[in-house]
């Protein structure tokens, strides 16, 4: 089913929470919204689900105006951060819970509440458990249990809001990608709410990039991360180094170093070039004036990559560079040394919306 939110806003008090969100969401589609906290993930997801009543603006749901649809015909399931399952009932009967409190007309017989709820502990993978009280259970078999209750009353619409939060960073892990093999077995529309970059690139279809109140972008993990459309959503989908300068005749000018900017705008006094890790060379010569001299500071492997972080000469900062441990290893780079920084690639955003321009400087 799909989801069309159309001019919400909401605000508490003075505060206003949300200001005037649009999104469309395919049916079927599985879509994260990310954003720091308190940037109104929560409250989007209490809009949708009914929970909260927005100031303007309404909510379709296959096109139909949910505005008077009570949360009970919404066909919404919902899993939250803080495991909700009842304490006192053992896993089979939380997630035959939705069906046994169906009015008497449309509530499954015992047979079928039973076949459907083993079906369901199968899809989740933890059939063995179905006896077992929520207490004897890990944090990451509560949450998919979690998963298997939303799921027991057939929604149209799944909203999770932070479900794997509260769980250690290997265990979320594999619950996001089990999630994405759930969600392409069964197709259900899908809302996933996370502060975690990394959770909503690997999860989702398409990303919500929310920052107080408001879309900064939208699109595919691939787009949002390869292409910002501003320099908040670079800088929340990762790491990124700062320089700031100006741009004379279409160049880079960071303090003495001039870096070819093609396509740039012919001139700004002041201007803020941006450079992830991966996008900046360390050489051991000057290349004209087109490198930053620095100093390494230190050295760093994480896995298959290397960091290095450098303080520039200037006197402007940290520098982080990452690279592959080959590269690292043909590079042979010592803590101490004094080399020179060449960014492959610089953005500059323009004042308002906008990646107005990227340049490769090497
Ligand atoms: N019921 C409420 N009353 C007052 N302020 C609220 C209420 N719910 C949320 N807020 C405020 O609205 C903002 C957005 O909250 P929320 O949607 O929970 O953010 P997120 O889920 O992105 O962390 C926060 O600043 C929060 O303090
Ligand atoms: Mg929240």
């Amino acid at each position: 089913m799909s989801i069309t939110i159309r001019n919400i806003q909401k605000s508490f008090g003075q505060f206003k929470a949300l200001k005037n969100i649009n999104l469309e969401i395919g049916a079927g589609e599985l879509v994260a919204l990310l954003g720091p906290s308190g940037c109104g993930k929560t409250t989007l997801l209490r809009i949708i689900a009914g929970l909260e009543t927005p100031d303007t603006g309404v909510i379709l749901f296959h096109g139909e105006n949910t505005t008077h649809m009570h949360v009970r015909d919404r066909h919404v399931g919902f899993v939250f951060q803080h495991y909700a399952l009842f304490r006192h009932m053992t896993v089979f009967e939380n997630i035959a819970f939705g069906l046994r409190v169906r009015p008497k007309e449309t509530r499954p017989s015992d047979a079928e509440i039973r076949r459907k709820v083993h079906d369901l502990l199968n899809l989740v993978q933890l059939d063995w458990l179905a006896d077992r009280y929520p207490a004897q259970l890990s944090g990451g078999q509560r949450q998919r249990i979690a998963l298997a209750r939303a799921l027991a009353v057939e929604p149209k619409v799944l909203l999770l809001d932070e479900p794997f939060g509260a769980l250690d960073a290997k265990v979320r892990k594999e619950l996001r990608r089990w999630l994405r093999r759930l969600h392409d077995e069964l197709h259900i529309t899908s809302v996933f709410v996370t502060h975690d970059q990394e959770e909503a690139l690997e999860v989702a279809d398409r990303v919500v990039v929310l920052n107080e109140g408001q879309i900064e972008q939208i699109g595919t993990p691939d787009e949002v991360y390869d292409h910002p459309a501003t320099p908040f959503v670079y800088q929340f989908l990762g790491d990124v180094n700062l320089f700031h300068g100006r741009v004379h005749e279409g160049q880079a000018r960071i303090g003495d170093v001039q870096l070819e900017l093609p396509g740039s705008p012919e001139r700004r006094d002041s201007a803020v070039f941006y450079a992830r890790p991966h996008e900046i060379d360390i050489l051991r010569e000057p290349d004209g004036q087109a490198a930053i001299a620095a100093q390494i500071i230190d050295i760093r492997a994480l896995g298959a990559t290397v960091r290095v972080e450098l303080e520039r000469q200037d006197d402007h900062g940290i520098v982080e560079v990452e690279m592959s441990r080959d590269q690292f290893n043909s590079k042979d780079l010592d803590r101490g040394e004094s080399v020179y920084l060449q960014p492959k690639r610089l953005r500059v955003f323009a004042e308002r919306n906008g990646e107005e321009n990227l340049g490769s400087a090497a």
